[in-house]
C-alpha cells in the first residue's frame, strides 16, 4: 500500500503571484511544505505537481535542486493532474496538500492519513475545523480514479476532490475534528498579500530547526492576538464560491432520488417524515427528493448535485449548514452528555437570553417543535382566560386545534374540537359576535403593522390573549422577532426553527401571570442539553456578527435581482396579478402561485421549482436566506431566477407548452405547512 503526497505548486496565483517561491524566514514556502511532509508519518513519496506552463519551471529547478520530485500536469485541470500523476507514481493513496500552506503540521497530517486507513474510508480531511492553512486531504486511488472518469464540471476538475465531496452517497468520508476551540476562525494560508505579512510575522517568531506544530503558532498568537488583525475578515475558500457562481451549469438528473422515493413509500406514507419536504411538494423526476449532507449555503442530493439552498432545512438554519461554531458547541455538550434526569444550568442561561431579547418575555418554556409551544400558547391562554374558542391566522403546526381549520386537511379530528377552532379574517370584515368567548387569537406577524396594532387593541379590549407566532418570524426579522420589529407587544409569543441553526427546540415566552398558569404541559426531551447548547451558541454567533443584517441586506439584493428580471420580462409573467407572487420582508420573502388561463398554479410552481433546481437552487415557498448566503450565493439565484421566469413567461404565452415542458408534478395544493 503506498501512499504518496502530491503537493499542488503553481507559480501563476491571480491574488498573489509567485508566492510558493517566497521566502518566509529566508527559506522558501515549498520549503517549508516538503520539510512538513518529511517529518510527516505514513508518507511513502513526496511528488510537487505543477502545470506544464513556462511560468512553472522556476518550482521544477528548485525541485531539482532540492532533490523531490516533480511532476508536470494541466494548469486548469488539477484533478487530471493529480490522477496521472497518482499513475505514474503508483499511488495507492494519495494525500493532497496545496504549497499555499507553509505551516503544514506534520502530527495532524500524520493522523488524517491513520484515520483513513482505521475507518477504511475513501476519503479524509481535517476540513473545515482546523485552521485554514492546515489542509490535508486524504483519498484512495480508486476514489480520485472514479472522480477522474466522471467529473465534468470545472470547479470538479479544478479542486480535485469536489467531486469526491459532492457525491456523498458513493463513498465513506471521515473528518478529523480538531480539539481546540475555534481554530477554524484562524487563517494561516498564503493567499494575498496581508496573509503573507501574517505568515513572515509568525514565521520570526518560530524555531527554525524542524516544522512548527499547530499549537506553536496558536502559541504565538494567542500571546500576541494582534498578530490575527493582519489579515482579519478574508474569506475562506473564496475563490472557489466565486467560480462556483460563474460556472456553467451541467444537467442534473435525479434517477437515486426517485429510486429512494419508490423504496421509501413501502416503508412510510409520504416517503419523507416532513410533510413539505416530500415529493407532495417537490415534483418527482424534475427536483431532487434525498439529500445527503450540507455545507454552508449549498446542500448536496443523493444524485451528487449541489444546490444554493434557499429552503433551509424549512428555515431553521439561519447561520449555514455545519457552522463551525454551533457545531462545536454541540461537540463540547456531547463530551458531557446529551439528556440529563434532573434540569441544567443551560436551561436557565438560555431562559435569560430570551427574556433578555424578546419584548414580551418575562418566562420561558421550552419545546422541540414549534406544534409543542404554539400548542401549549394556546392551552395557557385558555386556563389564563376561562374561555374555549381560540382564532387561528394561518399555520401554527399540526396539532388538532391548529389543523382544524385547515379544510381537507382536518381528517381524523373529532367536530367537538373544530368547533374551537375559527379562521381569523374579521379584522378586514366582521368582528365576531362574541368576544367574550375567545381564549386567544394567535397570528403569525409576517406584515402589515397596521392590521397588528388593530389586533392587539382588539384583545387587550376584550381580554383575549394576543400570540404571535414567530415560529418563522423570529431571529430573523430582528432577535427579538417580529414585535421587537413592529413595536407591537403580544401577550405570549411562540420560537423555534432558526433558534438553534437547525438543532430541534422551541420556546412558548410571555407575561408572567399567564406563563404562570399550572398547565400541564412537560417532555422527556425538552431539556436536552444538544439542543440548549446549539441555541446558545446560535443566538450568541447571530448577536456577535449581526446576522440579522445580513439576512436583511442578502434578502434585499436577492428581491432587487428579482425585480430587474421583471422588468426585462414582461407580460404574462410581468403583470399586475402576477401569477408569482412576493410579499412579506426580505429576510424571509413569501412567494406565492396563482392560475393563468394558459397554466394551473400547481403547473406554475411545478415548473418554478424545476427550472430553479436545475439552475442549482433549492426553494419551495419563501427565501430562507441565511449567514452562509454570500455574494456568489445571489449572483447564483438571480441567475437562476432570470432563467426560471423567462421559461416560465414562454410557457405561459403558448398554450400547451407547459405541459410539454414539465418532467414532474406537485402533489399537493400550495399550502403553507411543515
Ligand atoms: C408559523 C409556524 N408555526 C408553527 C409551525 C410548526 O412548527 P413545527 O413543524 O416545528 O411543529 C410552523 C411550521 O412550519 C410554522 O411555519
Amino acid at each position: 500500500m503506498k501512499t504518496l503526497a502530491v503537493a499542488q505548486a503553481r507559480m501563476g496565483s491571480t491574488r498573489f503571484p509567485g508566492k510558493v517561491l517566497k521566502p518566509l524566514s529566508g527559506i522558501p514556502i515549498l520549503a517549508w511544505v516538503v520539510r512538513a511532509l518529511r517529518m510527516a508519518p505514513g508518507i511513502d513519496q513526496i511528488v510537487i505537481a505543477t502545470s506544464t506552463l513556462e511560468a512553472d519551471d522556476a518550482i521544477v529547478r528548485w525541485c531539482k535542486e532540492n532533490h523531490v520530485a516533480c511532476f508536470r500536469g494541466s494548469e486548469s485541470d488539477v484533478l487530471d493532474r493529480f490522477y496521472r500523476c497518482a499513475v505514474e507514481y503508483d499511488a495507492d493513496v494519495v494525500l493532497r496538500l496545496t504549497c499555499d500552506c507553509p505551516f503544514l503540521d506534520p502530527s495532524v497530517i500524520g493522523q488524517v492519513i491513520q484515520l483513513r486507513a482505521m475507518t477504511r474510508a475513501d476519503y479524509c480531511t481535517n476540513q473545515p475545523t482546523w485552521p485554514d492553512g492546515l489542509d490535508v486531504e486524504c483519498f484512495t486511488f480508486n476514489a480520485l480514479s472514479m472522480a477522474w472518469k466522471e467529473a465534468v464540471r470545472e470547479t470538479d476538475r479544478d479542486c480535485v476532490t469536489q467531486w469526491i465531496f459532492r457525491n456523498a452517497d458513493r463513498f465513506q468520508a471521515e473528518h478529523l475534528i480538531c480539539p481546540f476551540p475555534g481554530a477554524h476562525k484562524e487563517r494561516w494560508v498564503l493567499d494575498t498579500e496581508k496573509d503573507y505579512e501574517l505568515c513572515k510575522e509568525i514565521a520570526a517568531r518560530l524555531e527554525r530547526s524542524s516544522p512548527p506544530s499547530c499549537t506553536d503558532i496558536m502559541r504565538i498568537l494567542d500571546k500576541e492576538p494582534k498578530l490575527r488583525e493582519i489579515n482579519h475578515g478574508a474569506i475562506r475558500n473564496e475563490r472557489f464560491y466565486e467560480g462556483l457562481a460563474g460556472e456553467p451549469l451541467a444537467p442534473r438528473s435525479f434517477t437515486r432520488s426517485n429510486a429512494l422515493l419508490h423504496h421509501a413509500k413501502k416503508v412510510t406514507p409520504y416517503g419523507s417524515q416532513t410533510f413539505s419536504k416530500s415529493y407532495l411538494h417537490f415534483p418527482a423526476g424534475a427536483s431532487p427528493l434525498f439529500v445527503t449532507h450540507g455545507d454552508g449555503a449549498r446542500i448536496f442530493d443523493v444524485d451528487g448535485n449541489d444546490y444554493v439552498d434557499l429552503v433551509s432545512a424549512l428555515l431553521p438554519v439561519v447561520l449555514g449548514y455545519r457552522d463551525p461554531d454551533v457545531d462545536e458547541a454541540v461537540r463540547r455538550q456531547l463530551s458531557r452528555g446529551m439528556s440529563f434526569s434532573l434540569a441544567t444550568e443551560l436551561e436557565i442561561e438560555l431562559a435569560e437570553k430570551l427574556c433578555e431579547l424578546i419584548p414580551c418575555a418575562e418566562s420561558v418554556r421550552f419545546g422541540k417543535s414549534g406544534t409543542d409551544v404554539t400548542t401549549a400558547a394556546v392551552r395557557l391562554a385558555r386556563a389564563y382566560t376561562g374561555r374555549v374558542h381560540v382564532l387561528v391566522g394561518g399555520y401554527h403546526g399540526w396539532a388538532d386545534w391548529s389543523v382544524a381549520t385547515m379544510g381537507d386537511k382536518s381528517i381524523g379530528i373529532p367536530e367537538s374540537v373544530k368547533g374551537l377552532s375559527h379562521k381569523l379574517d374579521f379584522i378586514d370584515g366582521d368582528i365576531p359576535e362574541n368576544p367574550k368567548a375567545i381564549a386567544a387569537i394567535i397570528v403569525e406577524p409576517m406584515d402589515d403593522r397596521e392590521r397588528l396594532q388593530k389586533l392587539r387593541e382588539f384583545c387587550s379590549q376584550h381580554g383575549i390573549i394576543l400570540i404571535f407566532d414567530e415560529i418563522k418570524t423570529g431571529f430573523r426579522y430582528a432577535m427579538g422577532g417580529a414585535q421587537e420589529l413592529f413595536g407591537i407587544t403580544p401577550d405570549l409569543a411562540c420560537f423555534g426553527k432558526a433558534m438553534g441553526n437547525g438543532m430541534p427546540i422551541s420556546a412558548v415566552v410571555g407575561r408572567k401571570e399567564i406563563m404562570n398558569q399550572d398547565i400541564f404541559y412537560s417532555g422527556t426531551f425538552f431539556g436536552d442539553t444538544l439542543s440548549l447548547a446549539a441555541a446558545l451558541a446560535t443566538i450568541k454567533k447571530m448577536e456577535k456578527e449581526m446576522v440579522v443584517a445580513h439576512l436583511w441586506t442578502i434578502g434585499r439584493e436577492i428581491q432587487e435581482g428579482i425585480l430587474d428580471t421583471y422588468d426585462r420580462i414582461s407580460h404574462p409573467v410581468d403583470v399586475e396579478g402576477h401569477v408569482i407572487k412576493f410579499q412579506g420582508l426580505p429576510p424571509l420573502l413569501q412567494i406565492s402561485f396563482h392560475d393563468h388561463v394558459n397554466a394551473t398554479k400547481e403547473q406554475i410552481k411545478s415548473i418554478f421549482l424545476q427550472e430553479m433546481a436545475q439552475q442549482g437552487v433549492l426553494v419551495l415557498s419563501e427565501h430562507g436566506v441565511s449567514f452562509a448566503h454570500k455574494e456568489p450565493e445571489v449572483q447564483r439565484i438571480v441567475k437562476a431566477y432570470d432563467h426560471t421566469m423567462g421559461v416560465i413567461h414562454d410557457c405561459l404565452n403558448h398554450q400547451g407548452e407547459i405541459t410539454k415542458r414539465l418532467k414532474g408534478m406537485i402533489q399537493a395544493k400550495p399550502v403553507r405547512a411543515a
